[in-house]
């Protein structure tokens, strides 16, 4: 492997979600990955204990991914999607509405999982008012919820910090129900915790509050990521759906982490078995190789909105520039080939007892106040430093980095996640070497 030099000046790249002073400090830097592994700028293997950021699950520069971007760029680099179209556009969409629940095969391409979450609330929109309750327009979404950096993300968004700076700015009309999480009746679940499928409920206050007249759609995260792995407790996405359907409410949920094998199915939908009324979904529908999201809308929802539009008008006044870019849809098509040709969903789902069972050797490691799982995902909750939450999961997370692992960090909750092609021998090693530095951890 040819290695680059060492880039000194650091200043020009404002870093995104970053301590940017903190980081040019004492900068960790990858130069290159293959399979489960990432190579440091300085030489070291380290072992992808989150798949990147939850998004490179058949593991890192597979060949066929590679292969298919390199071949699509040198045949047709860009066609515009707006009244023109290229056929691997419309052959991702069907690749992706296959993997979808049943009845929701209509796919609108973005490049992110903040475009699909923006896209999917205003597809709500549009569709309340194609069916004409155009005073349908309030939206729902719960705390500490995480949809994405943009307006509409952030407004039904539940993280203090990401709405504080911008508050002035947020969407008007935007209600949150409960966050699930609870120490106190559901710490060391293992799955979905047994307590806590009555904060679905607080729908229905929301609803008496503002009257399901005025409302458009709710938005959760099947699982929780990004807030510290938050595990849905048994029956809550189930009263969710109902109380949605009994008002007329669409629901939406947010499969950007869960989406492509996390929860061992295609989609989290498929796993609970809740069928919601429109998924987003990003990271790994390439495998995270070209930045790609999508939409997918029930054929209901797609039906309403395309039809109601005059013959020759748009129907939707929406979409990006790169929507379903060419490279970014070769690359689809060649990640969900490879998904199903390796069986990397079944594959998460039969190694997920051994993930869970690693995860939960922690229980009584130095720090450790809860751990929690689900598929191919956990979640290890710390005591925090008095006066300074977040410090001592960034000092494990820094840690562990130096010893050849990358986690994710979030407030002082660590979250593992790793490529679906893991094996036995890899998760072990990851909760073997997160032990160690909790015990050298302050
Ligand atoms: C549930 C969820 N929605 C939306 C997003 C935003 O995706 P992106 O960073 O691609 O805009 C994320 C990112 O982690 C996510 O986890």
């Amino acid at each position: 492997m040819t290695s680059r030099p060492v880039i000194d000046d650091l200043s020009s790249f404002w870093m995104p979600f970053t301590a940017n002073r903190q980081f040019k400090a004492a900068p960790r830097l990858l130069e290159s990955a293959k399979g489960m592994y990432y190579r440091s700028t300085d030489g070291r293997e380290v072992l992808d204990g989150c798949a990147g950021l939850w998004c490179v699950n058949a593991g890192h520069s597979r060949d066929e991914i590679v292969a298919a971007i390199t071949q699509q760029l040198s045949t047709l680099d860009f066609a515009p999607t707006f009244q023109m179209g290229h056929p691997l556009a419309f052959e991702a969409a069907t690749k992706v509405a296959e993997l979808m629940p049943a009845g929701l095969d209509r796919i609108f391409f973005t490049n992110s999982g903040s475009e699909s979450v923006d896209t999917a609330l205003k597809i709500a929109l549009a569709y309340h008012r194609s069916r004409g309750e155009a005073q349908r327009t309030r939206l729902i979404g719960r705390e500490r919820g995480y949809h994405g950096v943009g307006f509409g993300g952030i407004s039904v968004g539940g993280i203090a910090p990401n709405r504080k700076t911008f508050s002035g700015a947020l969407l008007p009309s935007v209600d949150h129900l409960p966050h699930t999480h609870s120490l106190e009746h559901n710490a060391f679940s293992k799955g979905q915790p047994a307590w806590g499928a009555h904060l679905a409920e607080e729908l229905e206050r929301i609803v008496t509050l503002h009257d399901a007249s005025t409302i458009a759609a709710v938005i959760v995260e099947p699982v929780a990521g990004s807030t510290g792995v938050l595990i849905p407790p048994q029956g809550y996405l189930q009263k969710l759906r109902e109380i949605c359907t009994k008002h007329g409410i669409l629901l939406i949920f947010d499969e950007v982490i869960t989406g492509f094998g996390r929860l061992g199915k295609a989609t989290a939908s498929e796993y609970f078995g809740v069928t919601p009324d429109l998924i987003t979904m990003a990271k790994a529908i390439n495998n995270a190789s070209i930045p790609m999201g999508a939409v997918a809308a029930s054929r209901t929802i797609h039906d309403t909105v395309v039809n109601s539009g005059a013959q020759g008008a748009i129907e939707l006044f929406h979409g990006y520039t790169y929507s379903a870019h060419p490279a970014a849809a070769a690359a689809a098509v060649a990640t969900l080939d490879l998904y199903r040709r390796e069986g990397l969903f079944e594959r998460a789902a039969s190694l997920a007892p051994t993930f869970e069972a690693a995860a939960h050797s922690l229980r009584d490691a130095k720090h450790v106040k809860d751990v929690r799982n689900l598929g191919m995902v956990a979640g290890i909750e710390l005591e925090s430093r008095d006066g300074a939450p977040g410090a001592r999961a960034y000092e494990a997370f820094v840690k562990c980095f130096e010893a050849g692992v990358l986690v994710r960090f979030t407030g002082d909750i660590l979250a593992f996640s790793p490529p679906l092609i893991i094996n036995e021998e890899q998760i072990a090693h990851i909760f073997k070497t997160v032990r160690d530095v909790l015990a050298t951890v302050q």
